[in-house]
């Protein structure tokens, strides 16, 4: 694939992995970090608004973790710290200021919206705040802006796209349009999808925007029924993506122009979105159907703990704190030991419940993307769309 050095993301994960050893070794005789105060981590993440749920499922998986590790991390005891992030960019860079300069948390855990992350990249830059983001995807977190201490644990925004794109082409589709909300995340979203569906032969014939978080797409649906690809690929997510499949099926066009998304759109939405969901394809790093043990473990204990059923963001929250415990354990608790935990976090090999995974050197997940199909109200795994596909990173430097 275009742009992705193979060769050389192996190489670098292979350093990487002989780093985690010597760390193993390191972290086991690492003496608990002797002091009694709490380990701060500030959630910035959105508890109002079309990603509403995202944001709780996503602290709910965190806290899961932690709650089964006796609530420690290396050691230490967890303060938590909330600020609503809304989805709002233009209120981003005040939020992030309360958890760094009024909270002086050790870790932000935020956030879910792409326009919101780059004020929190930002931040987290300038005042070399360890950032671990679980689930926005703006690729720049990870190419242009990347930098030591900045994680993410959940994909960048071209990826699913790339993943649906190769499906759709060698599915034979071979003209489409595409449809989402006009930010980061659909915009790069999109461009995945037409980057390997061109290669592979097919057509992007228009690409429809509508602002965020407008859920007002009538007149597009019938601009679509007008133009008649041969397929449609969306990104929504949360609300929006609940709205916009159900407006879908209402105008006739699920059974003549077979509806593609990013998982997003049919990630923790189904029971919402009822029949109208019934039979999409998507593409995503996690799929509920996974029988492994780790996540069959991981689906129950979230249903104990919270009476919902698990999905992706809740995944993702559980990895962030499954990265931050790695590091955590490599030097005792000792957050301020900058340069070995950062070693170790970058070197982490974490138990995912969606199967094994590793980071880049960007500091993204390399991960498999299944392509799934919605039936009897989950989000079934029905083969994989990409083995091991990893985030370009384009312009990164760690510097
Ligand atoms: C984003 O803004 O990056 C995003 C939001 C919801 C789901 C996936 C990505």
């Amino acid at each position: 694939m275009a742009g992705i050095d193979h060769g050389q993301q192996r190489r670098r994960i292979v350093q990487a992995l002989g780093a985690a050893s010597a760390l193993g070794a390191l972290g086991a005789a690492a003496p608990a970090f002797a002091q009694s105060t709490k380990l701060k981590v500030g959630f910035m993440l959105p508890y109002t608004g079309t990603y509403a749920a995202l944001g709780r499922a996503i602290e709910n998986g965190f806290k899961l973790y932690v709650n089964e590790q006796g609530g420690k991390l290396g050691g230490r005891e967890i303060e938590y710290f909330t600020v609503d992030d809304e989805s709002e960019p233009a209120k981003a860079a005040d939020n992030v200021n309360k958890l760094i300069k009024r909270d002086n948390v050790d870790v932000i855990v935020g956030t879910v919206h792409s326009g919101v992350q780059m004020a929190i990249v930002k931040a987290a830059r300038d005042n070399n705040t360890l950032l671990i983001i679980p689930n926005a995807g703006v690729d720049e977190a990870t190419g242009p802006l990347c930098a030591p201490n900045i994680f993410r644990v959940s994909f960048s925004n071209s990826q699913p796209g790339l993943a649906m794109g190769i499906v759709a082409a060698l599915r034979g589709y071979k003209t489409a349009v595409t449809i989402t909300w006009k930010y980061a995340a659909g915009e790069q979203s999109i461009g995945g999808f037409k980057e390997t569906f061109e290669k592979g032969g097919g057509k992007v014939l228009k690409e429809l925007y509508v602002p965020f978080p407008n859920v007002e797409f009538q007149a597009l649906l019938t601009e679509i029924a007008s133009i008649k690809p041969t397929c449609t690929y969306a990104f929504f997510a949360g609300g929006g993506a609940v709205k916009f499949v159900k407006d879908y099926a209402a105008a006739g066009l699920k059974d003549k122009v077979p509806l593609l998304g990013a998982g997003f759109l049919t990630d923790g939405t189904l029971d919402a979105q009822g029949g109208a969901a019934d039979g999409l394809l998507t593409t995503l790093h996690y799929a509920d159907n996974l029988t492994t043990p780790r996540n069959t473990a991981f689906r129950l204990a979230y249903a104990k703990a919270y009476s919902s059923k698990a999905d992706v963001y809740a995944v993702q929250g559980y990895d962030s704190a499954q990265l931050l415990g790695i590091g955590l354990r490599a030097v005792g608790g000792d957050i301020g030991q900058r340069p070995l935990l950062i070693r170790a976090m970058a070197a982490a090999e974490i138990d995912s419940p969606r199967g094994k995974i590793t980071l880049s050197p960007s500091h993204n997940v390399v991960q498999d993307f299944y392509l799934r199909k919605v039936e009897n109200g989950e989000n079934k795994s029905i083969g994989l769309a990409a083995k091991s596909l990893a985030d370009p990173g384009r312009g990164c430097t760690m510097g």
